[in-house]
Order: structure tokens, then C-alpha cells, then sequence
């Protein structure tokens, strides 16, 4: 063998190692990663409203929001890829459907129970485990499908450092993004801030407010404080049998002092709504303020606020007041939430 030709075959088995290596270390990482170097987001909290929690695992990042965004409004989450977050949880409602029984997205940050009766194990739990339930349970997501596209993993990989993805780093997406639906610049907001410029209620509207927060009215005491709903859950009396889904929380808990109790639901933007309840069941805020007034049914779990002393009867509103009541939740729609620019489709 001349010299050459055994250098020729020293540098060919070389050359086919280093083929060899490159293209396996090619095959474990052929993506370009982008940097991972979150930028952390502070959430812009309403005037007045509580304090927020934030679970530390989870902190609001530029990458996270944005990836929750585009998951929320994506229909690759649904397991045959019919379905995303927004088909039922339509934004110019408040993100909920109308004539449905779909609980709205809004102010939701706030929230530590889930769902009309507290379903399965959501009593005091956050927004990363409702997401997880909505992602593995509900939409069933292939989340090989994520792995497996163009842009995800590369956004994945940004807002939390992970080249797999799993179903977990979704539902920290989406409730990332879920911390933003926040609503509070109402009329109603408005009027409370009381600079110069801001508008003032109407008379109607005015005195429906003090309905609202006096012991006349007395929705304080539940759709009281500024997120209107104080996140726990009631019988308010719409049935004194409960069968099926009116059983409420008992069918979480099993304890039979929680039948027909449901969680509060905000009042924010309510007057979008026209399925009021956990089953839907009025169809418009006239209806709802007449159960308040006059439907009230006993049973052994009934809220005692909604008989109490001289109220045994219902609240004994005039038909003026029910209207004064109506203007006043209307007053609670926050058109600039409705249209967001950042919490529609990218
Ligand atoms: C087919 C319609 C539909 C789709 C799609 C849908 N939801 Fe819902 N969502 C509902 C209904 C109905 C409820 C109320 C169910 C209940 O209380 O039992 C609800 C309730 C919720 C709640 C609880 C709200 C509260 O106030 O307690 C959260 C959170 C939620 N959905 C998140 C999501 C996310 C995230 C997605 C997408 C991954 C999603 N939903 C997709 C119909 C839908
Ligand atoms: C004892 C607590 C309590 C009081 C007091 C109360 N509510 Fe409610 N409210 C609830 C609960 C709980 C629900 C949900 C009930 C259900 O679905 O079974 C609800 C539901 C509603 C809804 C339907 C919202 C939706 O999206 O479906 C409206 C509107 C409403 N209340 C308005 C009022 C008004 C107005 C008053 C005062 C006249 C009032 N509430 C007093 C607890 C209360």
C-alpha cells in the first residue's frame, strides 16, 4: 500500500466518524434554540381590587402570556382539533357563550374555586390545576402534536426552558394567560375613581347602586367587593328537591350541607348574558332579580340572607326597583375588556 492511499484511507474513515458524530448530535438537537431569558411581567391590578396570588412556580412572563394566548385561541389543544379555549369562551361576552350555562373567564386571578359546583376536586386549588383538568380531561390534547410543530417547541422552550413539552407547561401557559382577563374599567370603575372627566351614574343608575349595597337589595353580601362575587359557593334557593346537577357541591364533597350550593359568579359583564345560572335556567336579569324578589324555595341548606327577618317573602322590590337593580348591573360592562386587543386571537 502506497503512502498515499493508506493516508487517503486514514482521512476517509476520518471523515465518515465525523459524519457519523455530527449527524447523531444533529438528530438529538436539530432545532434551533431560541434564548431562554423570560422577561417577568408585572399584572396591572385594578384600582381597589384584593391582592393577587401568584403561585411562585409559575410567575407571569412576557413569553408565558403570549404562549397562553395563542394556546387559548388554537384549536390543536382539542383531541380531533375542533375545539379552542375561545369557541366557548367568546371574549365579546365576557368569555363565555351566550344562552349557555359557560362559566365567563374574567377576573378569574382572584379566584381559588372553579366551576358551578366546585367539579371533582377544584375547591381551593389555582389556575395551573383547572388548566391541567381542561388540557388532559377536557380537550384530551395530543400533545405530541405540539411537539411535533413548527413554532411550538421553540416557544415552549422561551417561556420555560423545556425542549419536551407536557401538559403541564400548557396549563401554565393558559393560566398565565387567564391572570391577564382582567376586567375593572367599567362605567361602574369609572364613576368610583371620580377624576376629573370621569362620568357620573344616572339617577336610575344610582339608586339601582344603593339597592345593590344596602340591605334591600342584599347582593352585597355575596357579588359584594369589587370582583362581585366573593368566590364561594350558596343556596340561593332555585329548587328545594336537587337531583342531577342541582345538587351542587354536594356532589364534590358528599356532605349533605352542601347540596344545591353553587359558586358566586361575577356580575362583571353579566349584562352580555342571557343563560343566568348553573343550568342556564333564566334567560335574562329581569328573571334572576324575580327569584331574588318573589321565587325564593326553602330547603334545609338555604342561604339564611335570603330569609331573613321581614324577608321571608322575598325581597319585595317594586317593579321601578327590579329596573333600577337591571340599570345598575349594566353598568358593570367594561367595554374596553371586551375588545382587548391582547386577549384575542394573535
Ligand atoms: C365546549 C365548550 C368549552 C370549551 C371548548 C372550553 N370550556 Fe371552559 N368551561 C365550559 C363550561 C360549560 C364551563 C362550566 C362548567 C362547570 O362549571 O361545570 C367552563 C368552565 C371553565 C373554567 C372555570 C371558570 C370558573 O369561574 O370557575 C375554566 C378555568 C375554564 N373553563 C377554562 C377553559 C380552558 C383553559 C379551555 C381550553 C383549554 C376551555 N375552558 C375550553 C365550556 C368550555
Ligand atoms: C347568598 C348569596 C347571594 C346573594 C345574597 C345574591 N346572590 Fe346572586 N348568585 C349567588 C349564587 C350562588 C349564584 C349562582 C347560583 C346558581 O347558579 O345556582 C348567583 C347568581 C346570580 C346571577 C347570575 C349570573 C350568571 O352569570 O349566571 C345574577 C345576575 C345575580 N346572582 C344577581 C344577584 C342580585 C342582583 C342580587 C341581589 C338582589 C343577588 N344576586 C344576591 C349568590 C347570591
Amino acid at each position: 500500500m502506497t503512502r498515499q492511499i493508506r493516508a487517503f484511507i486514514i482521512f476517509l474513515t476520518v471523515f465518515v466518524l465525523t459524519l457519523a458524530v455530527s449527524c447523531e448530535s444533529e438528530n438529538a438537537d436539530n432545532f434551533d434554540w431560541p434564548d431562554y431569558d423570560p422577561t417577568p411581567i408585572e399584572l396591572e391590578i385594578p384600582g381597589g381590587f384584593p391582592p393577587v396570588i401568584i403561585p411562585p412556580d409559575n410567575p407571569l412572563t412576557k413569553e408565558g402570556i403570549n404562549l397562553g394566548r395563542k394556546l387559548y385561541h388554537d384549536k390543536i389543544l382539542h383531541i380531533d382539533g375542533l375545539l379552542s379555549c375561545s369557541s366557548c369562551h367568546l371574549q365579546e361576552y365576557g368569555f363565555t357563550s351566550p344562552g349557555t350555562a359557560i362559566l365567563p373567564h374574567i377576573n378569574l386571578a382572584w379566584s381559588r374555586n372553579f366551576m358551578w359546583d366546585g367539579k371533582f376536586d377544584m375547591i381551593n386549588v389555582n389556575l395551573e390545576y383547572v388548566s391541567l383538568f381542561e388540557v388532559e380531561d377536557f380537550m384530551q390534547t395530543n400533545v405530541s402534536r405540539l411537539n411535533e410543530h413548527e413554532h411550538y417547541p421553540g416557544l415552549f422552550y422561551e417561556a420555560f426552558g423545556v425542549k419536551e413539552i407536557t401538559s403541564t407547561e400548557i396549563a401554565y401557559a393558559l393560566a398565565q394567560f387567564m391572570r391577564t382577563q382582567v376586567s375593572g374599567n367599567s362605567k361602574y370603575d369609572q364613576v368610583l375613581a371620580e377624576g376629573i372627566g370621569t362620568p357620573v351614574f344616572t339617577e336610575q343608575e344610582m339608586w339601582g347602586y344603593e339597592l345593590f349595597f344596602s340591605e334591600t337589595g342584599d347582593c352585597f353580601h355575596c357579588h359584594g367587593n369589587k370582583l362581585f362575587t366573593d368566590n364561594k359557593f350558596y343556596n340561593i334557593g332555585l329548587d328545594s328537591v336537587f337531583e342531577g346537577v342541582n345538587k351542587g357541591l354536594y356532589s364534590v364533597t358528599g356532605n349533605p350541607a352542601d347540596l344545591g350550593k353553587f359558586k358566586v359568579p361575577t356580575l362583571r359583564n353579566a349584562a352580555l348574558r342571557n343563560g343566568f345560572m348553573h343550568d342556564g335556567r333564566f334567560k335574562s336579569l329581569r328573571e334572576v332579580i324575580e327569584h331574588y324578589n318573589s321565587g325564593v324555595l326553602n330547603s334545609p341548606t338555604l342561604d339564611p340572607v335570603m330569609t331573613k327577618p321581614g324577608k321571608e317573602f322575598g325581597l319585595g322590590l317594586s317593579a321601578d326597583e327590579i329596573d333600577a337593580l337591571i340599570a345598575f348591573i349594566h353598568t358593570l360592562t367594561d367595554e374596553e375588556f371586551l375588545s382587548r386587543e391582547e386577549l384575542g386571537p394573535p
